[in-house]
Formats: C-alpha cells, structure tokens, sequence
C-alpha cells in the first residue's frame, strides 16, 4: 500500500495501485471475516463451556447462496478490473516511439531507432509514449521497473512487447525479474527520464548512425546482399519492401512478413522456405546476434513503400 510502495512513475503506477490496494482491501476483509468468527466460536463453544448446543441448523440456503455468490461476484469484479488493466498494458498507442532491449546475460542492451545503444541504462522523454521491443540472446530475462509498474518476460527467438508512458523525471531502478543464472542479481540498470528538451541534448551528443543504416551496412557485411540485393545472380528473394507483405512458403502455407518471420527467416531459414526458391540459405544462428537482427530488421523495414501498410506488424503477445 501507499507508503510501501515505489514511487509512481509512469502512467501505469496509481492504476495498478489502486487496484493493488482494492485486492488487498477485499482481501483482509474477507480473512477477517472468516477468522473473527472462527475464533469467536473456538471461545464460545470450547469444551466444557455452558453454551446452548440444542437446535441445530442443518441447512440455511439464503446464508449458504449469500455468502458463496456475494465474495463471487465480488473476485469476478476484481477479475474484469485487472484484464482491463492488462488489455491497456499490451495495447501501445499507434504514436508510441519505439525502443529495442535485447537482454543477454547479463546486462540490457537497449537500442534507439536514431541508433543510440546504452547499456544498463534507459534514456527516455518524459511524458512520450514508449513502446519496447524486447528479445533475448540467450536465455529468459524479465524486464522490471518497480516505479512504473512494469514487469515483461523476455524470450530467446520471440519479440515481446510493452509500452508505458514516463510521467515523472529521475532515475528509477531496472532489474532482472527472472532467475537467468549466476549474476541474475546483478543484471540490473537504470531508467533515467529526462524533459523533452534534456532528452533532445543526451540524443544529440549520442547521436550515431541510425538503426536502419547500420542495418543496411550489417546486410552487407554479413554477405545478405550477394544473394537479396538487387542485381545478385544467386536465385534468392529481393527483399526491398517486403515487410508487411504476405509470401506463400514451399509446404503451401501464408506467412506474414513481420518481425517475427524475419528473425526466423534469418536464424532459422529451413523452417519456412518461400515457395518456388530451394532452401540454400545457411543458417545464422550464433553468427549474428540479436542487436544486429533488429538493425537489419530495421533496414528491411525502412524499404517499405511509404503508404497504406496492408498489415500491422505483429508482435509475439502474453
Ligand atoms: Cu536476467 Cu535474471
């Protein structure tokens, strides 16, 4: 309760708090009812006590259906309350901005769509809309920050997402809410929320190449190109604007391309073939890690036709 809790600092806190308290208010209510009478009777009808014993009750269907269907409804109240809650949690506003966070053991790696990498630590604006993106390198991690109510699982080759909007500036605790290992206790960090015009400056003197550009280098680096760039003589698919876009795969399925499909695509490319192409391309699995997959994803997704998108990318949701 109130008191014991983090601060409030985003726009999740003091509704989770409140429903929090609620829980714990019912709760009490419900264990004090049930115990003060419990003892009250242990008392009365303790033995050798001269209380009247004589005529039993067998069965009172108003007192049984009352106190049965009363605390009922009251927990289904409570269940609609927090789904409620939980709905808004999964569903980002359509401004959001995005940020990526791949964990690994054991640190965060957080990445800006401008390009900026930190780790352990979180720069945000305050008062934004945040979306994170988040996958792990290696095994499941949890992204938690008390002040904001917070708390994600993160999974090796899955895109979990969460969103939030910071309403307080400080620095606010970042931990690891998932046992990952030997430093699980160590594999924390920190969210630090900045005014606008302060987050604008720390962007600025961070500033590197964009994601997308150093997606695009990556694509080349890692030899992508010399069968997906245009002009390859390998019979391999031309990757430029495809996100978003659905492909009929070798076993007669549909697949969307969206984050997940292509980090798959990549880790794992003999798992879905596009039809009418033979499954040659070598895995990158332990070759690529899972920071330079979203740099790459970003670039495929920066040669997107601008306009209506026929599908919303879809994210691996709890
Ligand atoms: Cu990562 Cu515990």
């Amino acid at each position: 309760m109130i008191g014991f809790a983090p601060p409030q600092a985003s726009s999740f806190a003091p509704r989770i708090d409140m429903l929090f308290n609620a829980m714990l208010v019912l709760c009490s209510i419900v264990a004090l009812g049930v115990f003060v009478v419990m003892i009250w009777f242990c008392i009365k009808y303790r033995r050798g006590s001269p209380a009247e014993r004589g005529q039993r009750e067998s069965s009172n269907l108003t007192v049984e259906l009352s106190w049965t269907l009363i605390p009922f409804l009251m927990f289904c109240g409570l269940f609609g309350w927090s789904l409620y809650l939980w709905d808004g949690l999964r569903t980002p506003p359509h401004d959001a901005s995005t940020v990526y966070v791949v964990g690994k053991q054991w640190m965060w790696k957080i990445q800006h769509p401008g390009g900026q990498r930190e780790i352990d630590q979180l720069h945000l604006p305050l008062g934004v809309p945040t979306r994170l993106v988040m996958t792990s390198q290696d095994v499941i991690h949890s992204f938690y920050v008390p002040a904001f109510r917070i708390k994600q699982d993160l999974l090796p080759g899955r895109y979990t997402q969460m969103w939030f909007t910071p309403t307080e500036t400080g620095t606010f605790d970042l931990m690891c809410a998932e046992f990952c290992g030997t430093d699980h206790a160590a594999m924390r960090g920190e969210v630090v929320v900045m005014r606008p015009d302060d987050y604008a400056r720390w962007m600025q003197s961070h500033a590197q190449v964009g994601l997308a550009e150093r997606g695009e280098m990556l694509f080349r680096r890692f030899g992508c190109s010399g069968c997906h760039g245009s002009g390859a003589t390998v019979h391999a698919p031309d990757l430029d604007g495809i996100y978003g876009t659905t492909v009929a795969l070798t076993d007669g399925s549909v697949a969307t391309v969206d984050d997940r499909y292509l980090h798959d695509s990549i880790m794992l490319p003999k798992s879905q073939v596009v039809a009418g192409y033979a499954p040659i391309m070598p895995s990158y699995e332990n070759r690529i890690g899972e920071e330079d997959v979203l740099a790459l994803l970003a670039y495929i997704k920066s040669t997107q036709q601008p306009g209506p998108h026929p599908t919303e990318p879809s994210h691996e949701r709890h």
